[in-house]
């Protein structure tokens, strides 16, 4: 297939490339997969996005921008709503306000989960969360013309994941309560960013696409699985998420899937978790 090739190939120089919050989960494994090319990754110390980029960020000449930065907490962003917009929708305007082809991040919490079909381009967003609008008004920030990565359930092997926190849980308890009425695709951020860098290699068309792992579970069926792979002894005991009364409210279904020609597919979430557990026990070998 031919590709349209950015200046920067034309002109044989490598590609320059802004990653945003550099220094979250999928930010650094953004800068792995994308690291033959000249990449600049920001911590929040570096540039706040909730203000307008700094001289040598605005005057950077960037090729492409990945700007992963982002308000995650969930839970907090009921009692912070504005806050969380501050960073997700204006931190998103000014991430695009720089003028280079964009990738922006957002999630399955756009969706209500009643459909109990997996979420495609096409269907309608209805966040239930503070953090969900806020991710889906950061979508509208980002423009017509960025790539808008619709993620779910990240982990990898730094940063605060479910994984990580699984881990430490299952060394300290004989059992943990974990919600079952949750189903999701636990995406490992390392075959996300290398997703990433096809759908732009490939100059995909720009717009929302759906990338998420293979298979769907449930938090508990998660948190069982990590502790067979990491081989801890450690009970689930499944509940509800009104038992576990979480101040967000989160979709009970949030399986995303695209519907777009040419969409990348991700491995099934189990080789994610393997992968993440390998990358836990050996940093770097991967
Ligand atoms: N995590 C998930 O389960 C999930 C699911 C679906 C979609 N997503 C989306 O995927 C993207 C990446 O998520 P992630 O899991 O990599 O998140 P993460 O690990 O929480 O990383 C986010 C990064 O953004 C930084 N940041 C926060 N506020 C900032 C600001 N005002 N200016 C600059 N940097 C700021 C954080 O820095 P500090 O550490 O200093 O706060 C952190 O390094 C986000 O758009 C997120 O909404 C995540």
């Amino acid at each position: 297939m031919e590709h349209e090739h950015p200046d920067s190939v034309r002109a044989g120089r490598r590609r320059r490339v802004l990653i945003t919050g550099a220094g979250g989960q999928l930010g650094r494994a953004l800068g792995q997969a994308f690291a033959a090319d000249d990449v600049v990754a920001l911590s929040r110390t570096e540039w706040d996005v909730s203000l307008p980029a700094p001289d040598k960020v605005s005057r950077g000449g960037f090729d492409l921008v990945l700007h992963t930065a982002a308000w995650t907490d969930v839970d907090r962003a009921e009692a912070d709503p504005q806050g969380a917009a501050a960073v997700n929708i204006a931190g998103t305007a000014n991430a695009a306000a720089l003028g280079a082809p964009l990738v922006t991040f957002s999630t399955d919490y756009v969706f209500d989960g009643r459909k109990r079909k997996p979420y495609v381009e096409s269907d309608g967003a209805n966040p239930l969360s503070a953090y969900g609008r806020t991710k889906l008004h950061g979508e509208a920030a980002a423009g017509a013309d960025a790539w808008i990565v619709r993620t779910s359930w990240l982990f990898g092997p730094t940063g605060h994941n479910f994984v990580r926190t699984m881990l430490r849980l299952g060394v300290e308890r004989d059992e943990v309560a974990v919600v079952d009425d949750q189903r999701g695709c636990p995406t490992y951020a390392r075959h996300l960013a290398i997703a990433v860098r096809a759908l732009v290699d490939t100059d995909r068309p720009r717009g929302v696409w759906h990338v998420a792992a293979g298979g769907d579970c449930t938090w508990a069926d998660f948190a069982e699985a990590i502790f067979a792979e990491a081989g801890l002894g450690c009970r689930v005991r499944r509940v509800t998420s009104e038992e576990l009364g979480r101040p967000a409210p989160r979709p009970e279904y949030a399986v995303v899937r695209s519907e777009r020609p040419g969409a990348p597919v991700l491995p099934h979430w189990h080789a994610g978790l393997r992968a993440c557990l390998a990358e836990l026990v050996s940093p770097g070998s991967r």
